[in-house]
Order: structure tokens, then sequence, then C-alpha cells
């Protein structure tokens, strides 16, 4: 059985190796990790199994375009190798996009394959007027509204909106500390 939950510091090894396995050094390289660094997720999410350990994650990130409209940036998701096909990536899907409308989010882009993500309503082309501080995809560059005309709303370069990464701000891996220690 695998179960969803709320990402707590005790993941943090495991994540950050199963980003590794996934995406290789890379992955500090994309134009999305610009908007992704030195910052804390407003949702972050792990996929446990049965003993406890992480084999999917998903986290999504404040982002706001020039006049300060504000849209969730979604990213990375990724799942173990040997559980995937099994509806962890959907469950970690569906579960992000219930919990960015229950909090009242108008919409959330992310950057990847359109053949995986468009089961969960993004599309291509929806961001037309918007950019990203790097290069991107026309094709990878999705988006789907959660609250009618809400993507027409934005305009222009998104920056990062998320509270501070304390951890990261001190030299720290940005992933380490979702509740950084008075220490
Ligand atoms: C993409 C990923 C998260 C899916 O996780 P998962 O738990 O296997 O996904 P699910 O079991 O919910 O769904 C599997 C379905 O997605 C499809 N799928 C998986 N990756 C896909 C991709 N890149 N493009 C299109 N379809 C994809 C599978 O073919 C399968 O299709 P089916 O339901 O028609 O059989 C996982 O493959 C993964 O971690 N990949 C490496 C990292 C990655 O690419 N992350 C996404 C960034 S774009």
């Amino acid at each position: 059985m695998i179960e969803i939950v709320d990402e707590a510091p005790v993941h943090t090894g495991a994540r950050e190796a199963l980003l590794d396995l996934c995406f290789g050094e890379e992955r500090f390289a994309k134009t999305s990790e610009r908007l992704r660094e030195g910052r804390l997720p407003v949702f972050a999410y792990a996929a446990l199994d049965a003993e406890g350990v992480l084999v999917g994650t998903v986290r999504l990130w404040s982002v706001v375009d020039r006049n300060g409209a504000q849209t969730l940036l979604l990213g990375p998701l990724a799942v173990d190798p040997s559980r995937r096909g099994l509806k962890v990536g959907d469950r970690l899907m569906r579960h992000a996009l219930n919990q960015a409308v229950l909090h009242g989010h108008g919409s959330v882009i992310l950057v990847g394959d359109l053949p995986f993500y468009a089961r969960f309503g993004f599309a291509a082309g929806r961001l037309d007027a918007v950019s990203l501080p790097g290069p991107v995809a026309y094709d990878r560059f999705l988006a789907v509204e959660l609250a009618q005309g809400h993507l027409s709303g934005l305009n222009g370069e998104l920056t990062a909106a998320g509270a501070l990464d304390a951890a990261g701000s001190i030299g720290l891996s940005t992933g380490l500390s979702l509740f950084p220690q008075a220490i």
C-alpha cells in the first residue's frame, strides 16, 4: 500500500536521492530551479510504501508575475523506478492539485511532458504572455486553470515568491529543512 503524506524533514535524504536518480545533477541547472532555489515550497508531498520508505515526491512553489499576480509552479514530480505504473504519480498529482484548489489557488504551471500531464488538465499555449527566468520549450511550458480566467491575468516574467528557506540562506542545502530548527 502506498500512502500520500505531507513531506517532513525526515524524508529529505530519500527525496534528494530519488531526484538524483531520476534527474541527475543536471536538475540544478533547470530554469524551474531558478524559481525554487532558496525558497520553501507552499505544498510538499511524499509517497511512502508500507515500510515508510519514500517512493515518490512532488512540490509546489509560489511564483508571481510582474504585477504580483500569483500562481503555483509544480515540480519536481518523481516516482521510484521500481514503483512506476502503479498510479503513484497520478495520486501525487491529484492530491497536489486538490490541495491547491482547497487553498484557493487560481492556477498551476509546470515544465514537463504534455503526454503525461494532459490527463490532469494541463495544456501548452496558455502562457503566451508569461516567461520564466531562462529558456523553456514552448510545448513543455504547461498550465492548468483552477479558477476561471486566472491564467489570462498572468503577465511578464515570473519570479520566486515563496517563503525564504532559512537553512538555504546560511549555506546548507536548500532542500535540507522544511522546518528549520533554532539552533
Ligand atoms: C512521470 C512519473 C512521475 C510517472 O509516475 P508513475 O507513478 O509511474 O505514473 P502513473 O502510474 O500514475 O501513470 C503511469 C502512466 O503515465 C505514463 N507516463 C509516464 N511517464 C510519462 C511521460 N514522460 N510521458 C507520457 N506518459 C508518461 C505511463 O506510460 C502510464 O501510462 P498509462 O496509464 O496509459 O499506462 C514517473 O515516470 C517518473 O518519476 N519519471 C521520471 C521523472 C519525470 O519524468 N518526472 C516528470 C517530469 S516531466
